[in-house]
């Protein structure tokens, strides 16, 4: 099962995960990040970057695009992840792709997988987790052989999303995004969440039934996955003195 660890805040998330990106990058400079964008892994950045690691071989792939954003885009995440993660981490922007920019976008799943595949796959994969339980722009439904692929954002990933954007109708409504399968495929994953909104989806990420109801839920297919959530976002669940427990208990060799 995921590695449950409940956390004071968004600090100190962002230090536990950028512990696990540095010690794989201490034992390969050009181990391949999968990226998040988002609010939620900002903390992570932030970590990274106060640790002034030489990053500038690690390879990076995005999770996910919105389609039919302008090039250039202040709010697509190709200028986000350069904006947040490249330029503050000292990444090669040579070295970092982001789905639906490596060709035509009717073959932009199959380039993208075939890109992931040619960098020997993601090692460690950041994700958060929206509201209505998706993962990269997973909604509900999505399959968990899922690749790359575009994809229709549901009505409320546009609202949660419209606070980037003058207006909700200026949120897209296709995506591109990496699939259930693209990410299970990744070596590690380490999902954060943060705040009462995402209770619900945590909950049935981490303990409800594995469906294609709740896309988190596929993480339960996951040998190695770290969920750090703070005191809110793990209020939702039912074994918390047990994840407290076994946490306290880890072995330090073990790492994350
Ligand atoms: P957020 O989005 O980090 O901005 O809350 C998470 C997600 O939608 O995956």
């Amino acid at each position: 099962m995921a590695e449950i660890v409940i956390v004071k805040d968004t600090a100190e998330a962002g230090e536990l995960a950028a512990d696990a990106i540095l010690a794989l990058v201490a034992r390969r400079a050009d181990a391949v990040l999968g990226l998040a964008t988002g609010s939620t892994p900002l903390g992570v950045w932030r970590a990274l970057a106060g640790r002034r690691a030489d990053l500038s071989r690690a390879r990076g792939f995005a999770l996910d695009e919105y389609v039919g954003l302008p090039d250039g885009h202040p709010e697509s995440y190709r200028a986000v992840i350069t904006r947040e993660v490249v330029e503050p981490l000292g990444l090669d922007e040579s070295l970092v792709a982001v789905p639906g920019h490596l060709g035509p976008i009717e073959t932009a799943g199959e380039d993208y997988e075939l890109a992931i595949r040619a960098a020997g796959g993601v090692d460690l994969q950041v994700l958060g987790i929206g509201t209505d339980g998706h993962i990269g722009f997973n909604e509900p439904g999505s399959s968990f052989e899922s690749l790359t692929r575009v994809k229709t954002l549901t009505q409320q990933t546009r609202r949660d999303n419209a606070r980037f954007f003058a207006s909700v109708d200026e949120v897209p409504v296709n995506c591109i995004t990496q699939g259930l399968g693209t990410i299970r495929r990744a070596r590690h994953l380490v999902l954060l969440a943060f705040g009462e909104g995402k209770a619900a989806a945590i909950a049935a990420a981490v303990e409800g039934p594995v469906t294609a109801s709740a896309p988190g839920s596929a993480i339960q297919l996951h040998s190695h996955v770290t969920v750090i959530v703070d005191e809110a976002a793990a209020s939702g669940l039912a074994n918390v003195d047990y994840y407290r427990y076994a946490w306290a208990n880890k072995p330090e060799w073990e790492g994350l």
